[in-house]
């Protein structure tokens, strides 16, 4: 029998009083950067992958591809290569997908479509993250699965023989539209996904990359992707834009540290990620985006802040989807902004990597910044924080990110409770922002 370890965990602080200057690259696109090694391990032949993340979340898609059956290559810092087989095949152990949500429900989807039984599994906060959203859909497709409790990861799922189906998603989440849709590639007939707000369609974009043949548009039901089942994909190149969801702890902190004028490089600006970007100029933030260009079939630029009078705003529920992931660090701007910041239509945020609008509300609250949380909502009067304080993370790579922001910008230092998990997504954050001078150590 062994005895099971726990690492020690690594505290680190934010200290105030140094502003940011200089540019920086934003790291490559976590979403995309799932999506091309998925879509590369379906498609028949090579994949070239240029600009990938190399995070722990997209290093765990990797290995389940490989475990599937592609083969991949590291070839240099970002630049992989994927040769599918044109199927997933039955992997040989249990798939263990670290703490990330979009590998999980991807993955499940694009495996549903072939004859063959995997299982799946995860770290703490995954175990505990709603998989019946994509399982359900899933299974009217015709797949089976047996899972823990309240369709919980560790789950087995029996894929094969679909069939399409017309669905309409009851709450706005991209990863369970691309399940749908990846899992419809193998499935007879048509699958129609519905969406009331679009979010997020990398996976649309990319599926016509390689080839499939797949229609979005409106209709009377509201914004529907269409794609006939039965189409095969051919391996192409992948150029992964920067990640606006990682970009934004830079051009936040840009915001709001005295001094500071900052560019970061190559942001992705696909209208379906760029909510943030209209709510922090809608405060007064003064932003401009330069250099707009093409990368890979999606529009780039280069985003430059500087330190701005930021005021309070409500933001519009409806602008959820294209900011989903922002909302912690939009909370570390408007802790800083003049007046109330109002979020409201966010109850998806209690179900990410941790619950974040209560552990924001309480982060908040520790350095100093009224902050209310709300069932769906949260409501933060802004000022200027005190920080002081440590503030726990519970293992989510954006909560730890926000609050080292907020340290660099309050009265005192903000100290994380663990900086370990930060990797999952921004791997470079702690030494790209001391690059543009802060102290986080
Ligand atoms: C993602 C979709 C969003 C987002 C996540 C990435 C994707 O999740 O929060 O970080 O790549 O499709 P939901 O689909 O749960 O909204």
């Amino acid at each position: 029998m062994t005895l099971a370890t726990r690492a020690a965990a690594t505290e680190i602080a934010a200290f105030p009083g140094q502003p940011l200057r200089g540019t920086a690259t934003a790291p490559g696109d976590k979403s995309i950067s799932h999506r091309a090694l998925i879509l590369g391990t379906i498609a028949h032949g090579e994949t070239a992958i240029d600009g990938l993340l190399e995070s722990e979340d997209v290093r765990r898609t990797a290995a389940a591809m490989a475990a599937f059956g592609a083969s991949l290559e590291r070839r240099g810092e970002g630049r992989w290569r994927v040769i599918g087989n044109g199927a997933f095949a039955t992997p040989s152990d249990v798939l263990d997908l670290g703490n990330s949500g979009t590998g999980a429900r991807l993955i499940l989807g694009a495996a549903a479509g072939y004859p063959l039984v995997a299982s799946f599994t995860g770290d703490g906060s995954l175990r505990e993250r709603p998989m019946l959203r994509a399982l359900k859909p899933l299974g009217l497709m015709g797949a089976r699965w047996l899972a823990r409790e309240g369709g919980r990861l560790p789950l087995t799922l029996a894929g094969g023989a679909l069939k399409g189906i017309d669905y309409a998603l009851p709450e706005p989440s991209a990863q369970v539209k691309s399940a749908i849709l990846l899992a419809g590639l193998n499935a007879t007939g048509e699958t129609w996904v519905r969406e009331t707000t679009p979010t997020r369609d990398h996976t649309e974009r990319m599926l016509s990359a390689f080839g499939a043949e797949l229609e979005a548009g409106q209709d009377d039901k509201g914004h529907f992707v269409r794609l006939v089942g039965g189409q095969s994909l051919r391996g192409c190149a992948v150029a992964v834009p920067g990640d606006p969801s990682s970009a934004a702890f830079l051009v936040v902190a840009g915001l709001i540290v005295p001094g500071s004028e900052l560019t970061v490089r190559n942001v992705l600006l696909n209208p379906t990620r760029t909510g943030l970007i209209e709510t922090l100029l809608e405060m007064g933030a003064e932003l401009t985006i330069g250099g707009r260009r093409d990368c890979g079939g999606e529009a780039v630029g280069d985003i430059t802040v500087r330190h701005s009078a930021l005021r309070g705003v409500e933001v519009p529920a409806a602008r959820a989807p294209t900011m989903i992931d922002e909302y912690p660090i939009l909370a570390v701007a408007a802790a800083f902004a003049r007046g109330v910041t109002v979020m409201r239509g966010i109850g998806e945020l209690r179900v990410k990597e941790s619950d974040r609008i209560a552990l924001m509300a309480d982060g908040l609250t520790a350095c100093g910044v009224t902050a209310r949380a709300e069932r769906e909502g949260l409501v933060v009067e802004g000022g200027m924080a005190r920080g002081g304080a440590t503030v726990h993370t519970l293992g989510d790579h954006r909560i730890a990110m926000s609050f080292l922001v907020l340290g660099l910008a309050a009265r005192e230092a903000v100290r994380i409770d663990a900086a370990e998990m930060i990797a999952t997504s921004f791997p470079g954050f702690a030494a790209l922002m001391r690059d543009l001078g802060a102290r986080i150590g």
